[in-house]
Order: structure tokens, then sequence, then C-alpha cells
């Protein structure tokens, strides 16, 4: 089943979905992070943009059921109990992130905030359509990496070569230049002044019930056959 005719079966679009999700403002390039719910109410789960067995067989109904459905909603509780009664409790979820990065005794807030983040911003970095970059992205690609052979290779490079729990991303710096980079355990490349187009998350509970052990071919598969491409465009902007 396509992502757009899930969608369309739950009178979703994807940018219904990245309204809620906080991520509209990364996505189309507005400034504003929207909360789901009240303005002052907790940070949301936001929906899966596609049902759970829409990735399969690259990422199981299994994996995504434990990934988003204990591990994603595990962090959104988290840091909902931990910015209770705080002076974070009515922040939205990118303020939240920034306020707390390298903050020593915010770390478990950090922690769980950028997790929340990430995650939604993977979900919405895979499409069980796939597909290929296109105008202004693909010139890009071409530009830093010599063309789709290049960015993959340097993207599954990265994101393999990550140590331990992470994330590999493709970002653009302040000038608009692609690059790839890791960032470790909740690490988050927008804190960094880069603005990031699409992510792979490397932690293990994110591949071992399909893949084990074999990080590289579940980086591999994901680049290949899920990257959104229309997701990388809109924030590549
Ligand atoms: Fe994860």
């Amino acid at each position: 089943m396509s992502s757009s005719s899930d969608h369309a079966r739950r009178g979703l679009t994807r940018r219904d979905f990245l309204a809620a999700a906080g991520l509209a403002g990364v996505a189309v390039g507005l400034g504003a992070w929207p909360r789901a719910g009240r303005a002052a109410g907790p940070i949301a789960l936001p929906p899966l943009p596609y049902d759970e067995s829409a990735l399969a067989p690259v990422i199981s109904a299994q994996t995504i059921g434990f990934h988003y459905g204990k591990h994603h909603k595990g962090y959104v509780d988290n840091l909902n109990k931990l910015i209770q009664g705080t002076d974070l409790a009515d922040a939205s979820l990118e303020q939240i992130v920034k306020a707390t990065a390298g903050v020593a005794d915010k770390t478990a807030i950090f922690n769980n905030a950028a997790q929340v983040w990430n995650h939604t911003f993977y979900w919405n970095s895979l499409d069980p359509a796939g597909g290929a970059p296109s105008g202004r992205l693909a010139s890009a690609i071409d530009a830093a990496f010599g063309g789709m052979d290049g960015l993959k290779k340097a993207l599954k490079d990265i994101s393999v070569g990550q140590f331990g729990s992470g994330w590999g991303w493709l970002v653009a710096d302040a000038e608009g230049k692609l690059k790839v980079v890791k960032t470790p355990n909740a690490e988050t490349p927008i804190t960094q002044g880069l603005k990031p187009l699409l992510t792979v998350d490397v932690w293990e509970h994110a591949y071992y019930l399909d893949y084990q052990n074999r990080r590289a071919d579940y980086v591999q598969a994901v680049l290949d056959k899920l990257l959104n491409w229309s997701f990388a465009a809109r924030n590549y902007g």
C-alpha cells in the first residue's frame, strides 16, 4: 500500500502529520513550531505517516511496533513527566531541545526531547514508495557527493561508523552545502547550526529484530529503498 493511499484513507496529508508532529516549520521553511493539542498541553506522540507494515520487508511491522509504540512513545511520556511544573512546561519541542542542549542539570530532559524530535524526523525521512531526488536538491547532491552513489556511500559509511547508539544525517550547512554527519545517542544537528534533510536511526532498536547485528545491511536497504526525497527537498528549501 502506498503512503499516499494511506494518507487518503486516514484523511491525513503529510503536511497534516508534520503539523501534528511539530515539524511543519522545518519541512516548509516556516519559523514557528506548532504543538499538537492545547498550547499548554503535553508534547504529543504524532501519528505515524504510514501503517506499521508499510516499510516491510526493509523494516518489519514488528520493529515499527516496538520502535514507534514503545521507544518513541516512551520518550514522549518521559519528557512530559520531566517538564511538568517546570519553566519548560509550555515550551515547544524545538525550544526544549535547544534550551537544554549542553546544560548539565537538564540532560534527562534534553535526551528525551531530542529523541522525540529525532524520531519524528526519522519517520518522515522514510517513505514506503521510495524515489529519487530531483531539481535543486539533486544538483546539490551532485556538487557535494558527485551523485547519488557518492551520497549513499558517504551516508552509509558515517551511519555504520557511529560507535554505539546514534544517528546518521544528511544536512545542509549555513551556506546550503550538503554534508553527512553522525550524532551519538540523542544528539541532533538542530543544536549545531545545521539543517537536517534526512536521518537514519542506527540505535539497535531500529534494526535488531530484522537484521540482528548487521547494521550495514539495514542502512543499505533504507538508503536504497525508503528515503523520502520529497521530505528532503522541502527541508532543503
Ligand atoms: Fe530509535
